[in-house]
Order: structure tokens, then C-alpha cells, then sequence
């Protein structure tokens, strides 16, 4: 079997080498994923030694994703424009190349499971840090009509606007404080980090409304803490993290097998066990 797996610190309680079992299985593909601890201070190392022994392709999550996008000889371009990288392997020629497909995930999951397409649409996003900047190139290629990025340091949004001005077209891209935020958005997607301090954003009840759909980044078993939050203020739908974790690791299959798995099945055996 070919060798993958993902590299965090902590990594325990990573889904992702249940999903991409579940994907070799489905597919016939001859992958074995595991999932490996890299000390605070080891992450270049580990990589180079798990591909030195022939690994074939490793993801990245919480918190290498940054040093795994400085460490690679060559990024794609939506992993350079994103700034991290969550997936790695070496091209023909040996050299690490750092591909980033959280953003593709989140927007295949929207589309998919909201049964929306992005296009026109007015979006609010909450957070301006990695995981925001991860997303931003793959929402605006749907070309919203606007989007507006709200941050505890409004400083940090107004960073992500200048960072992704280009790539904006015509879409309205602004930044704000979360107490100036006001309504009327079809899609407000949490990516802050607030939840992992029992923390909600402090954003007005104007970010979601009977007609919002709530995309918490997040995931976490039953309804995250910023879904809950949305829900008792009348949000119409909250959907969670969990298809975006899926969809980010059928991209990276893709890439590193050149098959896409079905996601759809793998969804529901993590929902359900
Ligand atoms: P990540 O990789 O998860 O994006 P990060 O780069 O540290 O981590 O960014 C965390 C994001 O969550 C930031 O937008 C941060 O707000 P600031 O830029 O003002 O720091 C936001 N965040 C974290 N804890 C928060 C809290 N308790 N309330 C509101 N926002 C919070």
C-alpha cells in the first residue's frame, strides 16, 4: 500500500484517517493513512523523514499549516495566495509541493449541502486569521456580490481586503468591527477560533436571520456553540464543519490519486458513528 497521513500536534482526535479509510475502501485505491504526532519544534523534520522512508503525501492541520507552506519548494497558486498549506507531496522531480484545499472544501460543501451557489450572493465572514485568509481565493472565484469581512482586530480584515483586492473583481469586498455589522447577509460562515475558548464572536444578532444560512468552520459533535447561538437568534439553517472536512480531504485524494471519492456516503457514516 501507498503510505499518507496527516501531521498536527495534537492529532488524537483527527477524523482523517477514518475519511480517507473510508475513501480507499470505496475507491479500491491502495492507500494506508495514519495519522502522526510531530514534536512543537519537529515539523520539517518529520516531513522530510516520513518521505524520505517513501511516503507518498501528507495533510497538515493545527498548528504546521504555515510552516508546511514556508517548508515546500513550490506551492499552487491558491496555496500561495492562502498562506498555509493542508496538503504535501513531491513531484516528479522530488521537490515538496504544498497544495491548500480548505477553501475548495468549505465552498463545495456550501454549494452541496446548501444547495446554493455562492455567485451574487451578499456573504459575511467572522475572523481574519489563517483559516479565514485559507478560504478567502476560492469564495471570491464564485464571484459574490458581496463580502464582507468582520474581525475582533479590524485591522486583521482590512489586512485580508488589501491582501485579496485583486482578486475580488466585482465583488464588494469590505472590512468591519463586529459591532458594526448590519443585516440582511444570505450566508455568514464563522472562522474565527473563538469556540476553543468556549468564546462566541461578539457580533450582532444581525448576522443571521430567518433567510441566513450558518456555516460554522468548526466542527464538533452535535450543534457547535456559535450554531447554537445562531439557531435561538432565528437563524433559518446552520450547517457545521464536518462537510468541509470531508470535501478538503476529497480534494487532496484527487490530487494525490487522481480519483475523487464520493463524499455524500462518508458524511453520513460520520454523522452517524
Ligand atoms: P486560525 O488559524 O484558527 O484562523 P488565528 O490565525 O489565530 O487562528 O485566528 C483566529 C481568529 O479567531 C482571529 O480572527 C481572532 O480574532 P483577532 O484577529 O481579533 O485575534 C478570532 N478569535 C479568536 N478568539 C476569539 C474570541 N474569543 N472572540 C472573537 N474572536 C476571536
Amino acid at each position: 500500500n501507498d503510505l499518507y497521513a496527516v501531521v498536527g500536534n495534537p492529532i488524537s482526535h483527527s477524523k482523517s484517517p477514518r475519511i480517507h479509510s473510508l475513501f480507499a475502501a470505496q475507491t479500491g485505491e491502495p492507500v494506508e493513512y495514519t495519522a502522526i504526532q510531530a514534536p512543537l519544534e519537529e515539523f520539517d523534520e518529520t516531513v522530510r523523514d516520513f518521505f524520505a522512508k517513501g511516503g507518498k503525501g501528507l495533510n497538515v492541520t493545527v498548528p504546521f499549516k504555515e510552516q508546511a507552506w514556508n517548508m515546500a519548494d513550490r506551492r499552487s497558486e491558491r496555496a500561495a495566495k492562502a498562506g498555509a498549506g493542508n496538503t504535501l507531496y513531491q513531484d516528479a522531480d522530488g521537490r515538496l509541493v504544498a497544495d491548500n484545499t480548505d477553501g475548495v472544501g468549505l465552498v463545495t460543501d456550501l454549494t452541496r449541502s446548501a444547495g446554493v451557489s455562492l455567485a451574487g450572493k451578499r456573504l459575511l465572514i467572522l475572523g481574519a486569521g489563517g483559516a479565514v485568509r485559507g478560504v478567502l481565493g476560492p469564495i471570491l472565484a464564485q464571484r459574490p456580490g458581496e463580502l464582507v469581512i468582520a474581525n475582533r482586530t479590524v485591522s486583521k480584515a482590512e489586512a485580508l481586503v488589501a491582501l485579496f483586492a485583486d482578486e475580488a473583481g466585482d465583488t464588494l469586498l469590505s472590512a468591519i468591527g463586529f459591532t458594526d455589522v448590519t443585516g440582511g447577509f444570505d450566508i455568514t460562515i464563522n472562522g474565527t477560533s473563538a469556540s476553543l475558548q468556549g468564546d462566541l464572536p461578539p457580533v450582532t444578532t444581525d448576522a443571521v436571520t430567518p433567510a441566513t444560512v450558518v456555516y460554522d468552520m468548526m466542527y464538533t459533535p452535535g450543534v457547535t456553540t456559535f450554531n447554537r447561538w445562531a439557531l435561538d437568534n432565528g437563524a433559518g439553517k446552520v450547517l457545521d464543519g464536518l462537510g468541509m472536512l470531508v470535501e478538503q480531504a476529497a480534494e487532496s485524494f484527487y490530487i494525490w490519486r487522481g480519483v475523487r471519492p464520493e463524499t455524500g456516503p462518508v458524511m453520513d457514516e460520520l454523522r452517524n458513528n
